[in-house]
């Protein structure tokens, strides 16, 4: 087959290998990256499903506006205090990214990402050849400091980032909007999880402090749940023509009947308790997470305690080689993400878990395996065997 040349850049073959490992039965998986399923408010989903179905009939599952429905874009908009034509709802915020890199990369265009960053992103953003500048980031977020000289985007993600769970300082975001400005660059939010706070809202999004040069990307996937795949996109709203038309061309519009449906929970009152319930649920197990990686794992892998989102990040000593660990620890019948592809330039060993979707019962079990698996690694560091984990 005589492929296109962005066909070469689509390769993902570590994270479908890694779905294949942590898929296997005997295996517990702190690897995945969804929300828990009985998170999905599966009664309110149905009434509201009968109710959007009763009251618009055929027009809920007729072709409708690129822009999307007049509830959801006010309801994003009033959120953010903006007005309505600058959203744009989306096929989930994974298309916010793509639809992103089309309207603004051309090839070789200078992107700064973090580092590390959503993998997905990179995925994303990959077919359109931009050249990634790594953006160091700590506890506090992204440096900005560390942010390069001349860049057409900046990928960032402020709020419990994945995969590091860490939130963009309130003073950081000012000095991100002032590079954005100085800069002429386009600030791309990725915004999944600033709802899933444990203690304390996030501050502020860069949206607020650089309306102008800011496109803000948030979902209904983790308040709600993914396959609905509605997320959306706030942008100026030069900005929000430009996605509008791009989204035209490349899936005419987002799913109606799930818009209506979200339009149904909204106008209903249902959103408020429901982000509630997402906050307690896994508030509850990244403590559990915490205290079993306390008492399990040796001092010199530290990590940082997630005040939200879905995600914790292992950092290990310098010299770890995560994919021979990887290799253990499914011998030991657990996985994780090794830290490796979500860094667009040079890392260091880590390994992102997920506290969200594990039930409570096997957080403890999982976090004894990798401990165990950790052991043998440092008894025994030799050479992993190729687990077919990259080959890119
Ligand atoms: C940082 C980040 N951005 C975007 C997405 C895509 O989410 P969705 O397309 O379901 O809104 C995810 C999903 O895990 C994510 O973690």
């Amino acid at each position: 087959m005589r492929f296109s040349r962005a066909r070469a850049r689509m390769r993902s073959q570590l994270i479908a290998e890694l779905l294949r490992l942590a898929s296997r039965p005997d295996v517990l998986s702190l690897a995945g990256g969804v929300p828990a399923p009985e998170l999905f408010p599966l009664p309110e989903l149905k009434a509201a499903a009968q109710r959007a179905l009763e009251r618009h009939g055929a027009a809920a599952l007729q072709y409708s506006p690129t822009e999307g429905h007049p509830v959801l874009r006010r309801w994003v908009a009033e959120g953010l205090g903006v007005s309505e034509d600058q959203v744009l709802i989306t096929s989930g915020s994974q298309q916010v990214i793509d639809l992103v890199a089309r309207v603004l990369l051309d090839e070789g265009d200078p992107v700064a990402v973090e580092l590390p960053t959503y993998m997905g992103g990179l995925l994303a953003m990959n077919p359109y050849a931009p050249r990634y500048l790594g953006v160091p980031a700590d506890a506090r977020g992204l440096v900005p400091g560390g942010l390069p000289e001349r860049a057409k985007l900046l990928y960032l993600l402020p709020n419990f980032q994945n995969p590091t769970g860490a939130v963009l300082a309130a003073d950081r975001r000012e000095a991100v909007a002032e590079w954005a400005r100085e800069r002429d660059a386009v600030v791309l939010e990725d915004d999944p999880y600033g709802h899933i706070y444990f203690e304390d809202p996030p501050p502020p999004p860069v949206f607020s402090l650089a309306p102008e040069r800011t496109v803000y990307a948030g979902t209904f996937s983790k308040l709600l749940a993914p396959g609905l795949r509605v997320g959306y996109a706030v942008a100026p709203v030069e900005l929000i023509e430009a996605l509008a038309q791009a989204k035209q061309a490349a899936d005419l519009h987002t799913n109606i009947l799930g818009q209506a449906i979200i339009a149904e929970l909204i106008e209903s009152g249902a959103i408020a308790p429901q982000a509630e319930r997402v906050r307690d649920f896994y508030r509850r197990r990244r403590d559990q997470m915490v205290s079993a990686l306390r008492r399990h794992l040796p001092p010199e892998v530290r990590f940082d305690v997630p005040a939200g989102g879905m995600f914790l990040w292992l950092r290990f000593p310098p010299g770890t080689d995560t994919r021979r660990l990887l290799e253990l620890a499914l011998e030991e019948g657990v996985a994780f993400v090794p830290g490796e592809p979500f860094f667009a330039a040079d890392g260091y060993p880590a390994a992102r878990l997920t506290f969200a979707s594990v039930p409570e019962e096997a957080i403890e079990e999982g976090v004894r395996r990798l401990s165990r698996a950790y052991v043998r690694y440092l008894e025994d560091p030799g050479a992993g065997r190729d687990l077919a984990l990259g080959g890119e």
